[in-house]
């Protein structure tokens, strides 16, 4: 296989890990596998940190759903082998680790509690081997540029309007993570701009944290992200039990296609008002357009006088 990079930029956060969709995080491997990104964005909460979380800092986690949690350094563990993992199988993909508000746990938790002991440990970056598998780290909800255009970053909201006001504030396009919605606000200005903002969705066991009742408004899946004439547009992937769902395939024009069917239709289409009243007057509109599907050709009296 082509070790080349496609144009394309998947962006995919909330995996949680420790509370992780295994079959979901699968399917997103390989979908970058075969897709083969320029970008893949890693768009924070990769790891929960529920060991830092307040209400159980200071003692080991209780079983959770009759299940142990894994503790900080497991996750640490499971997370570098899982970035080393994915280094290897795209080397040219380019990564980048957007820090997530539970990644920030490590930071705030140790800067608060202990701050002579935060001074001597290691930074979650550091722990990561970010540096060694060249993989570019930054600091939580600090918007970053990282495809022309957009905006991408972990994010602060999770109400309902959250890319909304994200895109409005930005007056950019938008990714963001932390609602754990699968979501697009397209706004196209006067001017024919469209912008969008996206909420990527989340890839975490949703049944290992919550009961059906409890079952909170959020959608598995992840970004892609596609050049076209007007920039980059944002697909929505959702990921339906381990699986990455996908349109069957791309719909691409081919040369046959364009030779022969597209020609009818360009030509209905280019119709103006007053040749579409000669040709109904002439001979009628469906044996026009029948006789266009037929031969590909405009009878004569349609033609531009
Ligand atoms: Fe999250
Ligand atoms: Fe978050």
């Amino acid at each position: 296989m082509s070790s080349r990079t496609s144009d394309l930029v998947v962006v995919s956060g909330d995996w949680h890990l420790g509370e992780h969709d295994s079959n979901g995080i699968g399917a997103l491997f390989r979908v970058v596998q075969s897709l083969r990104p320029r970008l893949l964005v890693l768009n924070g909460d990769i790891l929960d940190c529920s060991e830092l979380h307040k209400s159980v800092l200071g003692k080991r986690q209780a079983l959770v759903n009759g299940r142990n949690p894994l503790h900080l350094y497991q996750e640490v563990i499971m997370a570098r082998m899982l970035l080393d993992f994915l280094v290897s199988l795209v080397p040219e993909t380019k990564v980048v680790f957007l820090e997530g508000n539970h990644e920030l746990r490590l930071g705030t938790v140790g800067k608060n509690q202990a701050p002579a002991l935060f001074e001597l440990a290691a930074t979650l970056p550091e722990l990561l081997g970010l540096e060694e598998l060249g993989i570019e780290w930054h600091p939580y909800s600090q918007p970053v540029e990282l495809v022309p255009g957009w905006y991408l970053f972990h994010g602060t909201r999770t109400n309902i309007h959250a890319c909304k006001s994200a895109l409005e504030e930005t007056c950019r396009s938008i990714v963001q993570g932390h609602s754990h919605r699968l979501k697009v606000f397209p706004k196209t200005d006067p001017d024919g701009r469209t912008i969008w903002g996206v909420e990527g969705g989340h890839l975490r066991n949703v049944a290992a944290a919550y009961t059906p009742l409890q079952r909170p408004n959020w959608q598995s899946g992840f970004v892609v992200l596609s050049p076209s004439p007007l920039g980059y547009v944002p697909h929505l992937i959702p990921v339906v039990k381990g699986t990455a769902i996908f349109p069957t395939s791309a719909v691409e024009p081919t040369p046959e296609w364009i030779a022969g069917m597209w020609q009818p239709i360009k030509q209905v289409l280019s119709l103006d008002a007053q040749r579409i009243i000669d040709a109904t007057v002439a001979g009628g509109l469906w044996d026009l357009v029948a006789n266009q599907a037929r031969t590909g050709i405009l009878p004569a009296h349609t033609r531009s006088r």
